[in-house]
């Protein structure tokens, strides 16, 4: 009998279908699905009665600073704070020093990441005037996940809004286009709301709905004529939801938990600059309608927009505090807390963390199925931890989150078919591999 790497016996499977008792076995990175209670050979058992065992969670939108910025993060310590979050897979966006808007600044992070990240990962090419020669070659790049444009400007210089720039764009490209969607024109208008200010809360004031919905009108609008459809990220408010809702045949949505959890003006009264991001965290009628969004189906996946910065550079002050909280470590806990909080089950976590993301990239990720990668997170669902700052592998070790507990405590983080983090002790001695995009529709 051929022997497997790995068997997980006795865990309880969260599927599509449901939550189901399987025996999962681990061949060349690959997932098999045993017969429960079947005996094989392997290198490997863990026992994992008492235990839920999800797909490995895809988280489709973070910052790793590399290269350029890494005294915020790099692939090592960003990838390190992915898989003690049960994060298997990320995808990394192009905003760093220099941005990533050309073939040779991919393969270079793809190089890089290879032999530095614990994680599988995925780089996306950012969209400007002047690169769609190097946007058309990004589909053909292996570990590339899409193009990502920022039509309003936010951390880094990546910056295009231009309508005929933008259908360029959308007409001569194929994958995912994810859009950091705020209006420019409207944030340099506005700018003297955020200039006279001296706390974080006049920040949703500057990029007020307003912002964020004019933009979303006009680039559904370029997307429908284009017939091309677009990823939009991190929506805030319910009026841009109810809009995406009538829209979803040119458009899917991302939300993220920092605008499910938190809310104004408590989050600044709060936390300050550390609530800071863009666009920013809205009052609570705006939580809610997020909420209502997502149980509407209009949401498809919940990426972190892990985006750390330094307590230094946060401690500047309103407004020369940079925009952006960490989160690749904490997207699982707060889901997990709102599971505890009975706003999720364990499916729809799996949902917007694992089935959709897959589906969306067309990986051959997010399913505990026959022939699948072997990415897989198991978690306790009876232990209760607390979320703490000083438990944060991020190298800007904080979390707007310290202090939220939830139920499950990660236990295993496995990454192709590897046991990377063992009831709390990390094996650092294999690196995952770069994403293959439309591998499967599942
Ligand atoms: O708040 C944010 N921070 N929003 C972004 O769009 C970028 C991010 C960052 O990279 O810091």
């Amino acid at each position: 009998m051929e022997k497997f790497d790995l068997i997980i016996k006795g865990g309880t499977c969260v599927l599509k279908s449901g939550l189901k008792k399987r025996d999962l076995g681990v061949r060349n990175g690959k997932i098999v699905v045993l017969d429960i209670g079947s005996e094989h050979p392997a290198t490997k058992i863990i026992d994992a009665s008492g235990l839920h065992i999800f797909p490995g969670l895809i988280d489709t939108q973070v910052h790793f600073r590399e290269p350029g910025l890494t005294h915020k993060e790099d692939l090592a310590s960003g990838s390190l704070a992915a898989v003690q979050g049960g994060v298997t897979t990320f995808l990394e966006m192009p905003n760093t020093t220099p941005p990533t808007t050309t073939k040779e600044s991919i393969l270079e992070k793809i190089k890089l990441a290879k032999s530095k990240s614990l994680a599988n990962f995925g780089f996306y090419m950012g969209g400007t005037a002047e690169n769609l020669e190097e946007l058309k070659k990004a589909k053909d790049i292996e570990g590339c996940c899409g193009i990502k444009i920022f039509l309003g400007s936010s951390t880094g210089n990546l910056l295009l809004y231009k309508r005929e720039k933008l259908e360029e764009i959308f007409k001569n490209t194929t994958g995912i286009i994810a859009l950091h969607s705020e209006n420019e024109e409207m944030l340099v208008q506005r700018k003297s709301i955020r200039d006279n200010a001296k706390t974080a809360h006049a920040h949703p004031e500057w990029r007020n709905v307003e912002t964020a919905l004019t933009s979303t009108k006009r680039v559904i609008e370029i997307a429908k004529e284009c017939k091309r459809k677009v990823h939009v990220l991190h929506i805030t408010s319910k009026e841009e939801m109810d809009f995406l809702a009538e829209n979803k045949d040119f458009c899917t949505v991302e939300v993220t938990p920092q605008h499910l959890t938190l809310s104004a003006p408590e989050c600044y009264d709060k936390l300050g600059t550390y609530a800071q991001m863009n666009p920013p965290i809205r009052t609570v009628d705006h939580t809610a309608g997020l909420w209502g969004a997502l149980k509407k189906g209009v949401v498809d996946v919940i990426g972190s927009d892990h985006a750390p910065h330094t307590k230094e550079e946060k401690d500047k002050g309103y407004p020369n505090s940079p925009s952006g909280m960490p989160g690749v470590q904490t997207i699982f806990p707060v889901l997990l807390h709102h599971v505890q909080m009975g706003n999720l089950n364990l499916e729809e976590v799996a949902k917007y963390l694992c089935f959709n993301p897959a589906k969306l990239y067309g990986l051959n990720k997010g399913h505990l199925e026959n022939d699948f990668d072997a990415d897989i997170t198991i978690v306790n669902m009876n232990e209760e931890v607390e979320i703490k700052n000083e438990d944060m592998a991020s190298k800007c070790g904080w979390t707007p989150f310290d202090g939220y507990k939830y139920k499950g405590k990660i236990n295993y983080t496995i990454v192709g078919g590897n046991v990377v983090v063992e009831n709390g002790v990390v094996n650092s001695s294999h690196f995952g591999s770069p994403i293959k995009v439309n591998q499967r529709k599942f």
